[in-house]
């Protein structure tokens, strides 16, 4: 039996902060009671913020595919670096997660270099059958991901972007009618339906060639955006299923999806960290690594997505965690890979953010509860309780972190929150009661419900 007693920091506790012992055996938090009540060899953690372990729900791993961009080993020591305890990987790995046999394949990849615990999403494709989702639910995936505008290279086994792509034999990317038709068994099912929400149609009708940010803003309109929202949640509305609207990045965006909750649709939202932090005022400064899809808008935007997190319409920020060479991201604007890694900076990124509207205790919400919530872990993780896993983020309030490229430990060093200074440092994370270290230690976790 291995035991540890946390005292001296203030904790997050299903009551709010609290100054309270937490005993931990065997990776289990067993007792959270007064300070000073139990008893045992305990670790002084005087001073700190103790947190749940945050969980990312939108990260690339990379692996299988493109190991040179990123892998399962190096994506979660960068997670566990920013106490990101658990992840969640999209299904656009190479071959993409679109049947059990792959998933099951990618699962025992992961279970071998994963330093945190980590969760797999699955593909929907045009072509993808009830039973095909049935046998990916059984397999243990967390939900259910559709990119609109995405087809899928049958030889590569590859996720693509269709208008970018000249191969005829490309399969249809899956569009409303998709989600309708599949619309029943997921709803059956159960499993969050997570969208990449731009509308193909307006995206093709606005395109026009990058030659500054403005004509991303303008090829990409938040239009595109809102009504992709609003055409899915119709659908989800419909047949019953919960949409999840993954980096909503828009003021027009989070209104549509606040107008399909407000009409009864079963729908979360979620927002990251660049969204909330950057605007395209910033791309002098950063250049490509802010470009991703959808893309860092206006600081309009950035206010309403800083308002709908601190009223609570939005209940997730992840990162969208989504790695590319120097060489893929130094190419100029038009040719340039969109995405950037994030995934080591989401904690502290929010709890600064968090601090700002004068409540740094509503972060583990945001990167914790809310995403335990979604991804259906949430009697396992996502808070400080008797009964849950002992994944803990030591937070230093009292120094500060400014995040560069030279402390990423992602295989990729740059991130469009680079140069953010924030008023925390993290001290140490435990999974499951142990330090995080450089081993393998991170077991697949299964929606429970
Ligand atoms: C993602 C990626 O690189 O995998 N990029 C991005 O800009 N978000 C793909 C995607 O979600 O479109
Ligand atoms: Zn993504």
């Amino acid at each position: 039996m291995t035991e540890l007693l946390f005292r001296g920091a203030t904790v997050y506790t299903t009551q709010g902060p609290g100054d309270v012992d937490v005993r931990v055996v065997d990776g289990v938090i067993t007792e959270v009671e007064p300070r000073g009540s139990l008893r045992g060899r305990t670790v002084d953690v005087s001073g700190k913020w103790l947190l749940p372990g945050a969980i990312d729900v939108h990260v690339h791993s990379r692996d299988p595919g493109f190991p040179e961009k990123e892998d399962f080993g190096s994506l979660t020591e960068a997670a566990a670096a920013g106490g990101v305890t658990t992840v969640i990987d999209m299904p656009n790995t190479v071959p993409a997660v679109d049947s059990a046999g792959v998933l099951e394949a990618k699962a025992a990849l992961a279970r071998a270099k994963a330093r945190v615990d980590f969760g797999l999403w699955a593909l929907i494709r045009s072509s993808s059958s009830p039973d095909q989702l049935q046998t990916l639910a059984a397999a243990g995936a967390t939900g259910f991901k559709a990119y609109l505008g995405y087809g899928f290279d049958g030889a590569r086994k590859q996720l693509l972007y269709a208008a970018e792509s000249d191969d005829p034999g490309l399969e249809a990317p899956p569009d409303y009618g998709t989600l309708a038709r599949l619309g029943p068994a997921l709803a059956s099912i159960g499993l969050p339906v997570a969208i990449h929400a731009e509308d193909p149609a307006i995206l093709n009708t606005f395109k026009r060639p990058y030659e500054t940010y403005a004509d991303v803003l303008a090829s990409r309109p938040p239009e595109a955006e809102s009504v992709a929202i609003s055409a899915s949640a119709a659908v989800a509305r419909q047949c019953g299923f919960h949409l999840h609207v993954a980096h909503v990045s828009s003021a027009r965006g989070l209104a549509s999806a606040e107008e399909a909750i407000a009409a009864g649709t079963r729908l979360t939202i979620e927002t990251c960290p660049q969204f909330l932090w950057r605007s395209d005022a910033d791309y002098p400064r950063l250049g490509n690594t802010m470009k991703m899809n959808p893309p860092v808008r206006t600081m309009a935007d950035q206010v309403a997505l800083r308002e709908g997190l601190r009223r609570g319409a939005i209940g997730v920020v992840a990162t969208d965690h989504a790695p590319h060479t120097d060489e893929e991201k130094g190419r100029d604007l038009e040719h340039a890979l969109p995405g950037t890694p994030g995934v080591q900076t989401l904690y502290l990124s929010c709890l600064e953010l968090a601090q700002q509207m004068g409540d740094p205790w509503l972060a583990p919400r945001w990167v914790s509860k809310g995403p335990a919530a979604l991804a259906g872990i949430a009697q396992r993780k996502g808070r400080i309780a008797p009964g849950y896993d002992a994944d803990l983020v030591l937070v230093d309030p009292k120094r500060f972190t400014t995040f560069t490229p030279h402390g990423m430990r992602s295989r990729q060093k740059h991130g469009a929150l680079d140069g953010l200074r924030v008023s925390f440092a993290i001290e140490s994370v435990y999974l499951r009661g142990v330090r995080v270290g450089t081993h393998a230690a991170g077991r697949m976790v299964p929606p429970t419900g």
